[in-house]
C-alpha cells in the first residue's frame, strides 16, 4: 500500500515514480481513498518537477484503468475519428464540427469537459441549451452515434472517472496548465473513448495553457507519443489564441456562434479552423478520401444545409430545443466603444476570457453555478480599423453593475495602434 504522502514528498523532490505508484496513487483517490488535498498537492509537486514520458505514460493508462472504456469502433462497424482542443477563449470548435462531419456521414462520437480556469467548456455550452442532457449512460452514447451519427457527452458514469475529478481539482488548484497532465488527461479520454484516429487543437498564446508555440509542441509530441503507444492516428493542429476565437465569448453566445457557422455565416477564422478539422477529421475516417475532397464537403454540408438538419437531430437526440429562440438571454446588453481611431493591434484573449468568467459564465470554485447566458461579443478583432466612438464590442450581463465592470475588463482586453499588424492565419503549425 502507497502512502500518498511519501509519494508526495518525492515528486516534490524530483524522483521518478514507478508506473505501479501512480497507478496506486490515481486509483485510489478515484475510489474516494485519496483526499483532494493530497492530490492538488501532488500536481503542484508535478507542475514543478514535470514527468517523465513513463510516468505521462502510467498516469494515461491509470486514468484509463479508472473506469470503463468504449469499443466504439466494434459497436459500430466502423472507424472511429475524435477530435479535442486543449481549450481557449470562445473555443466553440466541436459544437460546428460535430454535426458538418456527422452530415457528412462519418460518426462523431465524442467526451467533452467543462470549462477550466478562463476557458470555456463544451458541455457547459451544451447546457445552455434547454432540455439538453450531457449525462448519457455509456450504452445510450453508442446507440445515439449509431442512429443520429453524433454525440457529445461528458465523462458521465464510469468513463476515465479518475480524469473527471482532476480536472475539476485542478481546474481551482492552479494546476491546469502543467504539460504531461494535460497530454494525459486529454489522450486518456480519447483513448478510452475508443477512437481510432484522433485531431488535436493546440490552443497557442495568451488564452490558451500554452503560451509559446515551442511549449505548445511539447504538448503535441507527448500526445503524438502517447496516441503511438496505443497505435492510434494522431494529428495536432497548433493555433492561435492569443486573441478569442470566432466573436463570442460565452456559453449561450457561443452556441449561437456555432450554429450561424454551419450555416454559412461564421466569423472568418472560426471558419477556417472548423474547414481545417473537417477536412482532417474526414480524411481520417474510413471514407477513403483526401484532404482537399474532405474540405469539399465539409464545405457542401454547410451549403446544403444538411450540417444544420444534423445539428438539429442531434439537439434533439440530447433532449434539447435546437431553437435559438430557446436560448437564455441576458437582460442587460452594453456596448464597448472606440476610445481613439486606429486599429486593433492586439485583443487579449485571456482578459477576454476573464471578463466572462467575472460575468458569471465560468466557475471561481468547482461547484459554482454558471451563468449560461452572459459573456462577449467582440465585433473587432485584431487587424480591424476603428473609429473612435464605433462599437468593439457587447457585454451581455445579468445587472448594471457586472456589466460595467464587464465594459471595464473588455476595453482594458484591447490595445490600438496606427499601422495593421501581422496577419497570419489561425493555424500556426502541425505535428503528426
Ligand atoms: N483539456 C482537457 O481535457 N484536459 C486538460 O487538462 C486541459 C484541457
Amino acid at each position: 500500500m502507497i502512502r500518498p504522502a511519501e509519494l508526495i514528498e518525492r515528486k516534490r523532490n524530483g524522483e521518478e515514480l514507478s508506473s505501479d505508484e501512480i497507478s496506486e496513487l490515481i486509483l485510489g483517490y478515484a475510489r474516494g481513498e485519496i483526499p483532494d488535498y493530497q492530490l492538488a498537492a501532488w500536481c503542484m509537486a508535478v507542475y514543478f518537477r514535470g514527468l517523465s514520458g513513463q510516468e505521462t505514460h502510467a498516469l494515461t493508462d491509470a486514468m484509463i484503468n479508472s473506469g470503463e472504456t468504449i469499443e466504439l469502433g466494434k459497436a459500430l462497424g466502423r472507424r472511429v475519428v475524435d477530435k479535442h482542443s486543449t481549450g481557449g477563449v470562445g473555443d466553440k470548435t466541436s459544437l460546428a464540427v460535430g454535426p458538418i462531419v456527422a452530415a457528412c456521414g462519418v460518426p462523431f462520437g465524442k467526451m467533452s469537459g467543462r470549462g477550466l480556469g478562463h476557458t470555456g467548456g463544451t458541455l457547459d455550452k451544451l447546457e445552455s441549451i434547454p432540455g439538453f442532457r450531457v449525462e448519457l449512460t455509456i450504452d445510450e452514447f453508442v446507440v445515439q452515434v449509431k442512429e443520429v451519427g453524433l454525440a457529445i457527452i461528458g465523462q458521465t458514469g464510469n468513463l476515465v472517472p479518475a480524469d473527471k475529478l482532476l480536472y475539476g481539482l485542478r481546474d481551482v488548484t492552479a494546476t491546469v496548465d502543467i504539460v504531461p497532465l494535460i497530454a494525459s488527461s486529454i489522450m486518456s479520454k480519447k483513448l478510452a473513448g475508443g477512437a481510432d484516429a484522433i485531431v488535436l487543437d493546440v490552443k497557442v498564446g495568451d488564452g490558451a495553457f500554452m503560451k509559446t508555440l515551442d511549449d505548445a509542441r511539447i504538448l503535441a509530441e507527448q500526445m503524438v507519443d502517447l496516441g503511438r503507444r496505443a497505435e492510434r492516428t494522431v494529428v495536432c493542429l497548433l493555433t492561435d489564441m492569443e486573441q478569442p476565437l470566432g466573436r463570442t465569448v460565452g456559453n449561450a453566445l457561443e452556441i449561437r456562434e456555432a450554429v450561424e457557422t454551419i450555416t454559412g455565416h461564421g466569423p472568418a477564422d472560426f471558419v477556417e479552423l472548423v474547414l481545417d478539422a473537417c477536412s482532417r477529421l474526414l480524411s481520417l475516417s474510413d471514407l477513403g478520401i483526401d484532404l482537399d475532397e474532405g474540405r469539399r464537403r465539409a464545405e457542401s454540408a454547410i451549403a446544403d444545409g444538411s450540417a444544420l438538419q444534423a445539428y438539429e437531430r442531434w439537439i434533439r437526440a440530447q433532449g434539447g430545443d435546437p431553437d435559438l429562440a430557446a436560448l437564455p438571454q441576458a437582460p442587460v446588453v452594453r456596448e464597448v466603444s472606440a476610445p481613439r481611431d486606429g486599429v486593433v493591434a492586439r485583443l487579449r484573449a485571456l482578459d477576454v476570457g476573464i471578463a466572462a468568467l467575472e460575468l458569471g459564465g465560468g466557475r471561481r470554485t468547482k461547484d459554482d453555478a454558471l451563468d449560461h447566458a452572459v459573456g462577449v461579443v467582440c465585433h473587432a478583432k485584431r487587424g480591424e480599423s476603428v473609429r473612435r466612438g464605433h462599437l468593439l464590442a457587447d457585454v451581455h450581463a445579468r445587472d448594471d453593475d457586472s456589466a460595467a465592470r464587464g465594459v471595464e475588463a473588455v476595453l482594458a482586453a484591447y490595445e490600438f495602434g496606427d499601422t495593421a499588424p501581422h496577419a497570419h492565419g489561425i493555424l500556426l503549425d502541425l505535428i503528426e
